[in-house]
């Protein structure tokens, strides 16, 4: 490709707060420093706008990871690094996403339930925990009271109960760095 480097589409998955947004900034900073073009695709951000009309219902959260992917293979195809950050629960949305082409790539960023219970940095678990009558409450609450399918297949896992975020990125920039 005349020394240009190819787009690639990563779909990442994991748990709310397990550190899926935060790491694709980390590795956009470096690529951005590589001189790569890079744009994230974040679930609570496209939720604003793109996909404002979708709850999270399974076949919502379908519907939303579908729309994401389809915007994350086009840039891939036009050489851009595209870092899909959502929850992503679901292996046949993930089989759909890497069906649509070779650039797709499956990430799960995996960090154990007990431990973000604790770190909840957004409130967000200790509200899906409140009673059902209590009027903050948060329903069908991925890993609290709707399901989270573990990925049956995956190009990476980065586990945040480990690694920093800092070294997770690099993790991350070096797995793209090499398929690109
Ligand atoms: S996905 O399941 O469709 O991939 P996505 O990543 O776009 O989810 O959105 C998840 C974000 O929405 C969470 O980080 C959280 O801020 C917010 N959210 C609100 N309600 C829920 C819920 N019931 N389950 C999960 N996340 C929720």
């Amino acid at each position: 490709m005349f020394g240009k480097k190819s787009g690639i589409f990563i779909q990442m998955t994991g748990l709310s707060g397990a550190g899926k947004s935060t790491i694709a900034q980390e590795t956009a900073l470096l690529l951005r420093k590589r001189g790569r073009k890079v744009e994230i695709i974040d679930g609570d951000y496209y939720r604003q706008h793109l996909c404002k009309d979708l709850g999270f219902s399974k076949e919502d959260r379908n519907e939303n990871i579908r729309r994401l992917g389809f915007v994350g293979n086009v840039l891939a195809k036009n050489g851009v690094v595209c870092i899909m950050a959502a929850i992503n629960p679901y292996e046949e949305i993930r089989r759909e996403l890497r069906l649509m082409g070779d650039a797709t790539k499956t990430v799960y960023v995996n960090a154990p339930l007990e431990l973000l219970k604790e770190r909840d940095p957004k409130g967000l678990y200790a509200k899906a925990l409140l009673p059902d009558t209590h009027p903050d409450k948060i329903k069908n609450f991925t890993g609290i009271s709707d399901p989270f399918d573990p990925p049956l297949v995956c190009d990476l896992v980065i586990n945040t109960a480990k690694d920093s975020i800092k070294q997770s990125a690099m993790k991350l920039y070096k797995f793209i760095m090499k398929n690109t």
